[in-house]
């Protein structure tokens, strides 16, 4: 059980004794510490010497570190983009050197020819399912939704913004009335959900609260807490992540829904690796990931026991 359960099983030969880069982007969230840990273990498992660099959620980091993973000629390049736009130069310089790259977790705006496969959730998705949970859960009740973002620029807070949206748009009683990024990270969705509170007249006027990921709705939960009201009923509570603090949050009865994010990207990424450096195979443009829906209904005290130790 544990983190094996995570890994996948198939046996994988040509990449034993590959050297393979990855950028990632830091350790923002709870369930960025899983994946980096994830990542790790399945490298171990099939062989492969893994080259890890922290961007510390800077590009230029991450950019850096491609070009060293280039010029020390590693066979393969993963990489979890911090944002969608500006990697066109580094990517080339990547295929001119032979070397392919796989997307983890996040998307680009640059030409699809630039990278082997992307490995990630339908984030579009996870937005709509988080919008369609809250509109079920109010029932045609006027409720105003405030809303923290994920980091600025960065596909999942780009694209779990528009889900969302479009997951609400068809209900009148429910409105958008605030959005600011929380930049991904507890504390700043503690200090951006404590901002609202006050603009909200203590929160009185506030319904639910949706956050790009756990950690941020996690952070609210404090906030709301502080302000005197209860988190899970005066304000409801959906993110995206399904990590094991908002498994425990639920069984508190603070938090309402979550939309699962699997920290296992790296698993599909060395299958496709694996496959395209033993005969050439090339994989599917994106290898997309499930976006299951968990709520209190979903047993979260076996959710949190399952999953803690993952990593997280
Ligand atoms: O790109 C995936 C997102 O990045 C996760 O939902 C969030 O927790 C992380 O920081």
């Amino acid at each position: 059980a544990g983190l094996a359960a995570l890994l996948s099983t198939a046996a994988q030969a040509e990449l034993t004794g590959k050297v393979i880069g990855f950028s990632q982007i830091g350790s923002e969230s709870g369930w960025r510490a899983a994946e980096t840990s994830v990542t790790k273990s399945e490298a171990e498992k099939r062989g492969v010497e893994l080259k890890f660099a922290d961007a510390q959620q800077k590009q230029e980091n991450q950019i850096k570190a491609i070009r060293g993973f280039i010029a020390q000629g590693v066979d393969a390049i993963l990489v979890a983009p911090v944002v969608s736009t500006g990697w066109d130069e580094v990517l080339t310089e990547a295929q001119e050197a032979g070397i392919p790259v796989v997307l983890l977790d996040r998307g680009i705006d640059a030409s699809q020819d630039l990278y082997l496969t992307s490995v990630a959730s339908d984030q579009v998705k996870e937005g709509r399912v988080a919008g369609e949970w809250l509109v079920s859960a109010v029932g045609g009740k006027p409720c105003n939704v405030v809303e923290l973002q994920g980091t600025v620029g960065s596909s999942p807070a780009i694209n779990r913004k528009q889900g969302f949206e479009e997951g609400i748009a068809g209900a009148a009683n429910i409105t958008l009335t605030r959005s600011q990024t929380g930049d991904f990270t507890r504390a700043k969705g503690k200090e951006v959900m404590e901002g609202f509170l006050k603009a909200e007249g203590g929160g009185a006027s506030i319904c639910a609260v949706y956050a790009h990921n756990d950690d941020m709705a996690v952070g609210a939960i404090q906030a709301i807490k502080d302000a005197g009201l209860k988190p899970g009923s005066d304000i409801l509570v959906v993110s995206i992540d399904a990590v094991p603090d908002i498994f425990a949050a639920m069984v508190a009865g603070e938090a309402n829904a979550t939309v699962e994010l699997t920290p296992n990207m790296a698993g599909p990424a060395f299958d496709a690796l694996d496959a395209y450096l033993n005969d050439g195979t090339v994989p599917e443009k994106f290898i997309i990931t499930e976006s299951k829906l968990y709520t209190p209904a979903d047993n979260p005290q076996g959710e949190y026991d399952s999953r803690k130790g993952l990593g997280y």
